[in-house]
């Protein structure tokens, strides 16, 4: 590791690498997790999961809150408003066998925002405040972290709910604050402020920031702690579809030319991968769910716009084979 790299530490946990898979809702569940890790990712995170449905016995908690011998270290995300329910999702999730329980007060969806979840928090800080002191108390023997953004609104640039959200939630035990450098009003638009993550790693010298916000690439994210000192770097849109950029980051911190998948290289990983969603989601919903995912791998294909395209109809288990054996090479028949 390149000496600008620290070890990362959540709580108790050391993670031997900087860059890890963000929660990302639609994309990191169990199968892209697994598949990320293949490629060297060492920590990843849950999409946002809504406090009452983790305390439900329904199919799409047990889903959800799925976990793998080889999917650890791992942080369950839990979105809420009230701190007793937020608390009692945590301690099943704790239960279940996370590792880090990570609290989504960043989600700038409208209608999650509506209902006083996610995003929502950075206008209220003395409810955010309680949700994390709940949440700490029910789970004392789990690292607690936080998903925050700059600010609520754009046009904020005192950000007093971040200060006070992120000082009251160390104070309290919170174990890393993972920060999202855009306001919530931003949505995933504009760029991100990595002045502003800059400001925050000076303002918690000895504590655990995570940055996020404009990873495109495994430079990036190396430059993201280079320029603003942070602990470590989510990766989110830079991910999706380019599962190897762990590795390439790697390569790069270690003064190695970055891996570049070959077109069987690809094949491989992504046969691995629909293996594991229709196994997850079954053999109907499994090639829906792989078809989100193969129009982001089509960034790694030699013809990008076409295999894009041609990956947008899929529905079925056949449709996908004729698919993986024109653009990818047929060699390995799918099965589920
Ligand atoms: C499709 C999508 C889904 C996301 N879902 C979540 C989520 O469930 N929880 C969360 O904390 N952040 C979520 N994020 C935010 C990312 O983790 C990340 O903070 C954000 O995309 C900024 O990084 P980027 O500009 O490098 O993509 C999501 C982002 C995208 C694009």
């Amino acid at each position: 590791m390149s000496k600008m790299l620290r070890p990362l530490k959540i709580g108790g946990i050391e993670i031997n690498f900087p860059v890890v898979l963000g929660a990302l809702a639609g994309y990191s569940d169990m199968s892209y997790r697994l598949i990320c890790r293949s490629c060297s990712a060492p920590y990843c995170a849950t999409e946002a999961m809504l406090d009452h449905q983790i305390l439900e016995e329904s199919k799409l908690c047990r889903r959800l809150v799925e976990l793998d011998h080889a999917d650890h270290p791992v942080a369950g995300q839990i979105m809420g408003s009230d701190p007793a329910v937020m608390a009692q999702a945590a301690v099943v999730l704790r239960e279940k066998g996370f590792d880090v329980i990570d609290l989504n007060f960043a989600c700038p969806v409208r209608r999650v925002v509506a209902k006083k979840r996610g995003g929502y928090m950075m206008d209220r800080p003395d409810q955010a405040l309680e949700i994390v002191r709940a949440v700490l108390e029910a789970v004392p023997d789990r690292p607690v972290t936080l998903k925050l953004r700059r600010a609520f609104r754009e046009t904020d640039t005192t950000c007093e709910a971040f200060w006070e959200i992120a000082h009251g939630a160390f104070e309290a035990g919170a174990a890393a604050i993972c920060v999202h450098a855009r306001s919530v009003d931003q949505k995933y638009t504009g760029k991100a402020d990595w002045d502003f993550l800059w400001r925050v790693k000076r303002e918690f010298s000895d504590k655990t920031i995570l940055g996020s916000g404009d990873i495109h690439t495994a430079a990036d994210a190396l430059k993201m702690i280079e320029q603003t000192g942070v602990d470590g770097v989510i990766a989110a849109r830079g991910a999706i579809g380019n599962p190897w950029l762990f590795r390439q980051a790697r390569d790069i911190a270690a003064g190695r030319e970055p891996f570049e998948p070959s077109l069987d290289d690809q094949r491989q990983l992504i046969t691995r991968h629909f293996q594991m969603a229709c196994q997850m989601y079954g053999p109907k919903r499994g090639p829906k769910i792989m078809r989100n995912f193969g129009i982001r791998y089509a960034r790694m294909h030699p013809q990008p716009g076409q295999v894009r395209m041609a990956c947008v109809g899929i529905k079925t288990l056949q449709e996908w084979q004729a698919f993986m054996e024109k653009y990818y090479g047929g060699r390995y028949p799918l099965s589920v």
